[in-house]
């Protein structure tokens, strides 16, 4: 099997296909850089002592574990330097980080959900990084977070890595959905899966069911005909899966399909959902329509929701085409 880097298939974007401008691709290979180190520290656990909590709290009021600092702080070194970048926003830090002075300046703002899984950093589970690409508007102050409030549809390019039993890189720069594993002697990502399509039908569903008693009736109704099996009115049995990490939910979705959903609820009547817009949604959302699934808030097209915040949290119910338009048909 020809082995293809990375870097390789970048260029091959760029320069065959026309599909990708020299300063994204440079970006792309810096994340793919700050992924590298992230999962190394993943990786290394206990040994390297980045487990445990921080001590500290985010905008979001999470408990920040030590890993979600030390990630987030990769990907803003790293990326600052690069000349390929406006701003960069993260689901760590309060407002967007601009640009310094004295580094060279790009068009492209970056956003990112440095540590995605948090709670499952000190059990051995697989944990992620998620990231997304804007173009900066013109005129627009990149350090104002106006910047970032653009819709889905305008992301030029969503990826993410989960650093599981392999630590797995996924990527779509508009053309269709490609995954590179890590080959750690190497040091470089190597294409494994290109073009990747999600199952238009699924038998299996992915859920926190502990939140039953907050759902809205249509998630109630859509679950409880799930969980009916054969004998219910959808006539088939589910199975169901929740890794509570969404890099892993997701990249088994793209494996084998599924839908996941993480539905609004009442829980904490000021959050619409428990998943963030820009840093989680978003760039899972094109992933997943790049793949040929599909991405609903239940009531709207992930991707054309308009942000009004850069924190902002959004229904998530993503995966298998035809399960998602069931499911959003529940929703009337
Ligand atoms: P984060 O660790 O970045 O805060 O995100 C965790 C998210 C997502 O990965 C996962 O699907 C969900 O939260 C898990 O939520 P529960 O703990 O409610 O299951
Ligand atoms: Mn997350
Ligand atoms: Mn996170």
């Amino acid at each position: 099997m020809r082995k293809v880097p990375l870097s390789r298939f970048l260029i091959d974007e760029q320069w065959q296909s026309q599909a990708l401008p020299a300063e994204l691709r440079l970006l792309v290979e810096v994340v793919a850089r700050a992924v590298k180190a992230i999962s190394l520290n993943v990786n290394k656990g206990a040994l390297a002592g980045v487990l445990g909590d921080a001590g500290t709290g985010n905008v979001q009021g999470e408990a920040q574990k030590k890993l979600d600092v030390i990630a987030n702080e990769i990907l803003l070194e790293a990326n600052e330097w690069g000349g390929h970048l406006a701003a960069m926003a993260s689901e760590e830090m309060e407002k967007p980080h601009p640009i310094p002075h004295r580094m060279p300046k790009g068009e492209y703002l970056l956003l990112f959900d440095p540590l995605d899984g948090s709670s499952n950093i000190d059990v051995n589970i697989a944990v992620g990084t998620i990231f997304s690409v804007l173009r900066c508007p013109e005129g627009v102050d990149p350090a104002d977070e106006k910047a970032f409030l653009q819709s889905g549809t305008r992301q030029v390019c969503a990826g993410f890595a989960v650093y599981g039993p392999s630590t797995v890189l996924v990527l779509t720069v508009g053309r269709g959905v490609h995954s590179f594993t890590l080959d750690r002697e190497v040091g470089s990502f190597i294409l494994t899966r290109e073009d990747i399509r999600i199952p238009e039908d699924t038998k299996e569903f992915a859920i926190n069911a502990s939140n039953q008693r907050f759902w809205e009736p249509p998630v109630q109704r859509y679950v409880s005909e799930l969980i009916a099996g054969k004998t219910g009115p959808r006539g088939k049995d589910f199975n169901m899966r929740w890794v509570a990490s969404m890099v892993a939910d997701v990249y088994r979705i793209l494996m084998r399909g599924g839908v996941f959903l993480y539905p609004r609820d009442t829980k904490d009547p000021s959050k619409p959902g428990r998943l963030r817009l820009l840093y989680e949604a978003n760039p899972m959302a094109m992933i997943v329509e790049q793949a040929g699934g599909a991405a609903t808030t239940g009531r709207e097209r992930i991707l054309d929701v308009v942000p009004t915040a850069l924190h902002q949290r959004v229904a998530v119910i993503l995966g298998s085409r035809n399960e998602v338009e069931v499911a959003a048909r529940h929703h009337g």
